[in-house]
Parts: C-alpha cells; sequence; structure tokens
C-alpha cells in the first residue's frame, strides 16, 4: 500500500514509518518539523536502505495538502501529526485544539473527496481518565484533565463521525499507553526539547548526568510501592501494532488498546534501568504531580484476537534500548 504518514518524522511516526518500510509498503511523510528533526530522514535511509518522500508542510493546511492527495495514489493514511505535551496545553489550549483537531478534520475531508478509505489515528489512553485498570475499549470515557486529552477524545468523535456519514469511509483509533524505548540501531529515539516531562526520557537524562536527580512524584497511591503505575510499551512493538492496523482494516470504527497488559511502578522501571544498564539513577521522593493517577494499564486482549497483534518486548528491552539511544545521540 501507498500510506501517508503525517508526523512521520517523531519519535513513534519514525519508527512505524521502519515498520511499514520492512513490510513493503511505500511511504510519504508530511511533517513540518515543530517537534522533529530533518536528520532522521537520513537515519531512516540509513536503517531501511529507502528514503521516503518527504513534505514539509503543516496538515492542518488544507491548499498544500491536497497537492499530496492529487498526485499520489495513496491508500492509507497514518495520523501522527500533533502537539502531546500535557502541560503545555493547559497553558496553550488554543494552539493544542487548532492543531490537533484542524489536522484530523482536514486530513479525513481529503481522505473522503479523493477516495482514501483507510484511516489510523493515534488516540491515548488519557481518552479513559481515571477508572479502574485493566482499562477496556468498550469502557465509557470519562472526561479529561487537560485541554490534550480532550484533543484525542475529540479526534476520536470527529473520525466516528466521518466513518458514519461516509459509507467505505474506515478508521482504526489506537489508545496507545505509554511508548518508551528506541530502535535498536541507537539511531532514533525520543529527543523531547527542553526538560522532558515524561519519566523515561527524565530517567535517562539522569543517568547521563545531565539531570541531578528523579523526582519520584508520590510513594503514597494504592500501588504495589506506593509509587504510579503505568502500562509502558516498546516503541517498535507499537510501531508493529500501525502495520497490522492498517492491514486490516475493512470497514467502520475500530478501536484498540495498545499496550501489553503489565502495569509497572516507577521505582520498577528505575530499578530496572539501573540494574540492566549498570548505571546510577539518583531519585527522591516528592509529592503527587496533579493531574495524575495512581494506576493505568491496558486491557491488551482485544488487539490480540482481532489484529494479530501482542507486545514482545518487556521493560528490560525497553530501558536497555532508552539508554542505548541516549547515550549515541542526545
Ligand atoms: P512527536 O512530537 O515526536 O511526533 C509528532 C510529529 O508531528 C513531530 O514530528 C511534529 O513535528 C509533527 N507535527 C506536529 N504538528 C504538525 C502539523 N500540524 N503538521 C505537520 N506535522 C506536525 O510525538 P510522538 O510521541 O511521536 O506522538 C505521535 C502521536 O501519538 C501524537 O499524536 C501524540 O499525541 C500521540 N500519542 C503519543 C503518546 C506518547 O507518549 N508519545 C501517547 C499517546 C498518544
Ligand atoms: C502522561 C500524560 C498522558 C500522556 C502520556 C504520554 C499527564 C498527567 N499525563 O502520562 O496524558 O498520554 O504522558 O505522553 O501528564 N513520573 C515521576 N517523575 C517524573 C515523571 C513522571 O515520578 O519526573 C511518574 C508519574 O507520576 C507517573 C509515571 O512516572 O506515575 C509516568 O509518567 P509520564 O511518563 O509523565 O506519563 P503519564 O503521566 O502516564
Amino acid at each position: 500500500m501507498k500510506i501517508l504518514v503525517t508526523g512521520g518524522l517523531g519519535f513513534i511516526g519514525s519508527h512505524t514509518v521502519i515498520e511499514l518500510l520492512k513490510n513493503h509498503h511505500e511511504v510519504i511523510i508530511a511533517d513540518n518539523l515543530v517537534n522533529s528533526k530533518i536528520e532522521v530522514l537520513d537515519k531512516l535511509a540509513a536503517i531501511t536502505g529507502v528514503r521516503p518522500d518527504f513534505y514539509q508542510i503543516d496538515v492542518t493546511d488544507e491548499a498544500k495538502l491536497e497537492p499530496i492527495f492529487q498526485n499520489h495514489p495513496i491508500d492509507g493514511v497514518i495520523h501522527f501529526a500533533g502537539l502531546k505535551a500535557v502541560g503545555e496545553s493547559v497553558s496553550k489550549p488554543i494552539e493544542y485544539y487548532y492543531n490537533n483537531l484542524v489536522s484530523t478534520m482536514v486530513l479525513s475531508k481529503l481522505c473522503v473527496k479523493y477516495g482514501v478509505q483507510k484511516f489510523v489515528f493515534s488516540s491515548s489512553a488519557t481518552v479513559y481518565g481515571d477508572q479502574p485498570s485493566p482499562l477496556k475499549e468498550e469502557m465509557e470515557l470519562k472526561k479529561t484533565t487537560n485541554p490534550y486529552g480532550e484533543t484525542k477524545a475529540m479526534s476520536e468523535r470527529i473520525l466516528t463521525d466521518t466513518v458514519k456519514a461516509n459509507d467505505g469511509f474506515a478508521v482504526v483509533l489506537l489508545r496507545y499507553f505509554n511508548p518508551v524505548g528506541a530502535h535498536e540501531s541507537g539511531l532514533i529515539g525520543e529527543d523531547p526539547n527542553g526538560i522532558p516531562n515524561n519519566l523515561m526520557p527524565f530517567v535517562t537524562k539522569v543517568a547521563k548526568g545531565q539531570l541531578k536527580k528523579l523526582s519520584v512524584f508520590g510513594n503514597d497511591y494504592d500501588t504495589v510501592d506506593g509509587t504510579g503505575v503505568r502500562d509502558y510499551i516498546h516503541v517498535v512493538d507499537l510501531a508493529k501494532a500501525h502495520v497490522k492496523a492498517i492491514e486490516n482494516l475493512t470497514k467502520g470504527t475500530r478501536v484498540y488498546n495498545i499496550g501489553t497488559g503489565n502495569g509497572t511502578s516507577v521505582l520498577e522501571l528505575v530499578n530496572a534501568f539501573m540494574k540492566v544498564n549498570g548505571v546510577d539513577v539518583p531519585y527522591e521522593i516528592v509529592g503527587r504531580r496533579p493531574g495524575d493517577i495512581a494506576t493505568c494499564f491496558a486491557d491488551a486482549a482485544k488487539a490480540e484476537t482481532e489484529l494479530g497483534w501482542k507486545a514482545e518486548l518487556g521493560i528490560e528491552d525497553m530501558v536497555r534500548d532508552a539508554w542505548r539511544f541516549e547515550q549515541q545521540n542526545c
């Protein structure tokens, strides 16, 4: 298939491009580089031996996006392009709603106009809100705590309604849990600008000595050791789920959790990082982070049954690959 990958130079998009090319799909990338670097294109070429077509455009810009649909026989779209910093979404709500919603609307409009029938969307476990884990796809969605989360819930509804109104347009909503790790080559991975908000990139910077110590946000949750529990998923496993999703897409809207089904606490992850990599990660326990929930992990059975996809990599692989990338690149 010929697949348009928006945000294809970002963290998850770039890993997915590799898996698509490995599975003999053709890839066109559209990315405005707002949170990625053009060098990733060279790295993708080095890893795969193929240099995908690349358009440096903002996918909210319909006039710039439409020629891609006119000039290429696109079979499917995987839509990663979006802004994703939860804290920033609270201080810049309009930027987040505009970028994340307009991009979804423009892309789905062009898909319908040009008869592109397959659409895979990057959603998030955040749409479940605070509910008991394991989280299942059929659970009612709860109000999220920030504009970023709202853009994911609203995009899910926009796409679901577009499918209802257009026979032949089919969508997969992939609800990611906590993507971490990096490609085994060490060439691509997660390299956030500034001080990281998420746990794994913070841990790698502390291990490298670029940040002094990790603040563990609370040890008084009702969890195995009092620290927050999440379902960390290796980005390469996550990337493979997109290939399965687009290859299995037939009609209607389908929703899948993309997680391992296992919960890992902050301290379990930090201890695994230190043990596997033989490095020290100094930390201190501080108060809870506002908006955090105690536990969040997937029921991952539906993706396995219906897509034939299951996470294969574990916490050891995630901490090893994240550290390799950090050492080689950041
Ligand atoms: P990322 O920031 O690394 O990648 C996003 C890419 O999209 C970047 O390359 C950026 O330059 C590009 N982009 C953003 N807005 C654009 C626009 N208007 N036009 C063109 N390009 C644009 O993020 P990621 O971690 O790879 O996340 C990919 C998607 O998955 C996002 O939609 C994100 O919200 C979603 N998601 C991520 C996580 C996570 O923890 N990483 C979890 C759940 C969902
Ligand atoms: C956060 C977002 C979520 C988003 C996800 C992936 C919030 C409230 N939620 O999820 O919407 O989909 O990122 O981008 O921001 N932790 C520390 N110290 C740190 C950083 C994190 O102890 O310096 C803890 C957190 O309290 C949490 C766990 O580590 O228990 C994971 O945190 P993080 O990586 O930020 O992901 P989430 O909070 O799950």
